[in-house]
Formats: structure tokens, C-alpha cells, sequence
């Protein structure tokens, strides 16, 4: 750890915006984004931020209130929903309208509402700035679909984080069913299939590439290799 701190204390000497460090990761569902960015957050001691949960929130109101997934219904009842994230030891929480679901986001439903209403300008400019705050206060790993082309065009560095559709419906079965869920592999991979062409498809902010992200391709590494790997490409870019 001490080594880690010293790495990133070189680094943050270089980034010239008062020892702030915004990390950006984007990729598809099942890639292992979450994993890896919390597991390379903890590492260089700086806050994890799953920006997914946040439109997933948002779903999960959605999804309450029965509203029909178009801008102008779903405008009317951002006017009254309250989203917030929050840090407890830690680890990310998210809140809705006050009470801590973070328990609740993890859903087929919310995970395919979460995915066509983020399609929607009104869904997208509610939770923009929340995550641009996070990122000018803090040194953050942040990951979604758009963190590196539209919510910090400015990171330090950008990663495209993928792995082939088996080898992610594969991952995300895995963590579903360890939860207890009942759901085939079948059903994961025509859900994600369904999800990725939603992401990368819609008008607004679609899940690419950004010309300057570094593409890491995790499909024959293991949870520890692409971790290790993350971390000594942000490394190597922070010295540069
Ligand atoms: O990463 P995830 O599977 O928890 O994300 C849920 C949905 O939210 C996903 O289908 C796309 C959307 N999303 C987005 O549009 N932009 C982000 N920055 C993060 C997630």
C-alpha cells in the first residue's frame, strides 16, 4: 500500500489540478467494469464511482410509477425524485427519495428499464452534473458508457474496458444465480445482447470508444490479471 501511495503521489504531482485524478471506464454490461474499477480504485486509495447505479435508481422509480419510458412522462416524475450517492466506509450507496436501495438496483427489470431510459436527454441531463461534481472534488475511477466522451472529456486517462458477449452473459449469469436469482444463461445473453445494441445504438452519448482510450480486452484474464493489468497501464500513462 505504501508503495501504491507513493505511485500515485508522483503522479498527482503532474496532473496539475490541485492533486486531482479522474480515472474514466467504459465498456459494455459484463465486461467486468465494476469489479475491476473498485478493485483498482482500492488499490490507489481514491473513491469508486458506479455511475450505472445511478440510472439504474432512476429505473427503479420508473419502474414504481408504472410511467411509460418517453422524455416528457419521465421528465415530470425526475421533478419529484431524489437521487443521491453517498460513501459509507467507503463503499458507493445510492438513495432514492431518501431510503438506501442499493440493495434493490440488481434486477433483470431495473437492469433492461435502466437501459432504455438512459436512453432519454431528460434521463441523462438529470444525473450529469451529479457525476461531474463527484469527479471535481475527488480523484475517482468512474465507470459507465460515456464517463471518457461526454461526463470527463478531460480524465487523465480513458479506458475501454470489453470481452467477447459469451465470456461477459457468462460473468453476469455467474454473479446473478450466486444471488440467488433464477435465470438462465440463455435469458442473460439475449438480455445483454438486447442491452449492448441499446447502448451503443441510442442518439445521445452511445457506449464508443473514445479516440484516446486505452482498449483492454479482459476475455482470457482472470479477475486478479485484468486488475493488475488496469492498474500498471493507468501507472505507466500517469508517468509519462
Ligand atoms: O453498468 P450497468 O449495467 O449497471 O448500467 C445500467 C444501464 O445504465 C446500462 O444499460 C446503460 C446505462 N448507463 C449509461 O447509459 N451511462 C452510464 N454512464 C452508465 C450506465
Amino acid at each position: 500500500m505504501e508503495q501504491n501511495k507513493k505511485d500515485i503521489k508522483n503522479t498527482v504531482d503532474k496532473t496539475n489540478k490541485n492533486g486531482i485524478i479522474n480515472i474514466a471506464i467504459d465498456g459494455p454490461a459484463g465486461s467486468g467494469k465494476s469489479t475491476i474499477s473498485r478493485a483498482v480504485a482500492k488499490k490507489m486509495g481514491i473513491i469508486y464511482v458506479d455511475t450505472g447505479a445511478l440510472y439504474r435508481t432512476v429505473a427503479l422509480k420508473l419502474l414504481a410509477k408504472k410511467v411509460k419510458i418517453e422524455n416528457d412522462s419521465v421528465e415530470e416524475i425526475l421533478k419529484t425524485t431524489k437521487v443521491e450517492l453517498k460513501f459509507v466506509k467507503g463503499e458507493q450507496k445510492v438513495f432514492l427519495d431518501g431510503t438506501d436501495v442499493t440493495d434493490k438496483i440488481r434486477t433483470p427489470d431495473v437492469s433492461m428499464t435502466a437501459s432504455s431510459s438512459s436512453a432519454l436527454p431528460n434521463v441523462r441531463k438529470y444525473l450529469l452534473n451529479m457525476q461531474q461534481s463527484i469527479a471535481k472534488e475527488n480523484s475517482v475511477v468512474m465507470d459507465g458508457r460515456d464517463i471518457g466522451t461526454v461526463v470527463l472529456p478531460n480524465a487523465d486517462i480513458k479506458i475501454f474496458l470489453t470481452a467477447s458477449a459469451e465470456c461477459r452473459a457468462k460473468r453476469r449469469w455467474l454473479e446473478l444465480t450466486q444471488k440467488g436469482q433464477n435465470v438462465t444463461y440463455e435469458e442473460v445473453l439475449k438480455d445483454q445482447k438486447e442491452r449492448d445494441y441499446n447502448d451503443s445504438h441510442r442518439k445521445i452519448a452511445p457506449l464508443k470508444p473514445c479516440e484516446d482510450s486505452v482498449i483492454i480486452d479482459t476475455t482470457e484474464l482472470s479477475l486478479e490479471q485484468s486488475v493488475e493489468h488496469l492498474y500498471n497501464v493507468i501507472q505507466n500513462k500517469l508517468n509519462k
